[in-house]
């Protein structure tokens, strides 16, 4: 079980009745953890770090045209970086014009960013990714689209007016087939259902196909658009596709389709063969955990108890511990070493861990002397016990 340290139970109950059911929800949040989690101060800090930035994940929009990167690029070489990236002065001359700025993947950069990510994907059972997007006034960055995926988008600074469409696109996915022209996504999109106004520490949930877009009400606005992918049928097939390799008829060739009714013959054997891949019950199990380990796992350095742990050793599975006629040995299926008696316990103790450190051992052997275990864990390294 998670402790949300976002979001408070109701809101909780709120945001997954919205998700089960695909409804748009404005929550109005009081948390000042929201707050916190992004300002133009922060904002200036991490895009004034020149090696995070490159034409994968900082990108500039005006009046709905995207901005070409080369438009923006600096080696660096006068700035003191030489390292290709946004030129900060080009990048704020097309800001003070009302362009917008979008920085994509922003997870790794900001640690709050991926506490709340933590927190949406427990909420949503999804994979999140985050975008910051940065605007100018009345400068609307996209017409009425629909995104492929949820969308919880954080408000971090200033204002900005979301319209929502009446429509709602069915199931779309990142793919060709859906990718309408601007002209057919402001016919598809319907008319405005409602307008929300969004200030810092709002959340707005707008589900997949959901028609909507956005515009700036202040200089400055900063939204971060946390985008949650699901799992899919499509992907299920993805996962089972080494049991479609494995199955003779499924390799087979085609020959001879003369009729239609040759080609619903060759169906009805293709779905059978599917039915009963589909209903293995050894890839029941397999299928679940798919599920289960489906969202991402953000991972935290943490130095901190590394250095208080202190240096670590393991003991590899091959390297086994026996007694032979009341002679501890250690060996490694090749060669076998005998264990000094002074060393026995010492060693009975780290087989026992598998994972060993000074630490550990100072600690379980409180009346050894320091020196001593130093001298155990420089014999087992020489004999490649530790490593
Ligand atoms: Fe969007």
């Amino acid at each position: 079980m998670v402790n949300f340290s976002f979001f408070s139970e109701k809101e909780v109950q709120r945001l997954t009745n919205a998700n089960n059911n695909k409804n748009y929800l404005h929550l109005n949040t009081d948390f000042k953890g929201f707050k916190e989690v992004m300002d133009i101060n922060k904002l200036n800090k991490i895009i004034s770090m020149p090696g995070l930035w490159h034409s994968q994940n900082f990108k500039m929009v005006l009046d709905r045209n995207a901005i070409s990167f080369n438009k923006f690029v600096t080696d660096g070489e006068k700035l003191g970086f030489s390292k290709t990236c946004p030129d900060p002065i080009i990048v704020q001359d097309y800001i003070k014009k009302g362009a917008s700025l979008i920085l994509d993947d922003i997870i790794y950069v900001v640690k709050n960013v991926k506490d709340l990510a933590s927190e949406l994907q427990y909420i949503t059972w999804g994979k999140c990714q985050a975008n910051l997007y940065f605007s100018m006034q009345s400068h609307q960055a996209f017409g009425p689209h629909y995104d492929t995926h949820d969308v919880f988008a954080l408000h971090c600074d200033g204002e900005k007016v979301w319209n929502i469409y009446e429509n709602v696109e069915d199931n779309p996915i990142n793919h060709p087939i859906f990718k309408p022209s601007l002209d057919e996504r402001i016919e598809k999109a319907g008319k405005i259902k409602e307008q929300v106004l969004l200030k810092p520490g709002d959340l707005l949930y707008l589900p997949r196909g959901q028609y909507h877009d956005a515009l700036a009400s202040k200089n400055g606005a900063i939204h971060i658009a946390f985008g949650i992918n699901y799992m899919k049928p499509i992907d299920m097939m993805q996962f089972i596709w080494d049991q479609l390799v494995v199955n003779p008829y499924l390799r087979s060739d085609i020959k001879n389709l003369k009729s239609i009714s040759d080609v619903h013959e060759i169906n009805k054997k293709i779905s059978r063969e599917l039915d009963k891949i589909l209903n293995d019950k050894n890839l029941f199990l397999p299928m679940l955990n798919f599920y289960k380990e489906f969202p991402y796992s953000f991972v935290d350095y943490d130095l901190k108890s590394i250095v208080a742990d202190g240096v670590q050793y393991k003991i590899s599975d091959s390297i086994k511990l026996s007694n032979q006629n009341g002679q501890m040995i250690i060996s490694n299926g090749k060669n076998s070493v005998p264990v000094p008696k002074n060393f026995e316990e010492l060693t009975n103790f780290s087989f026992s861990e598998k994972n060993i450190s000074f630490k550990k051992l100072s600690e379980h052997f409180k009346d050894l002397p320091e020196s001593f275990i130093d001298e155990f864990i420089g014999a087992m390294k020489q004999m490649r016990v530790f490593s």
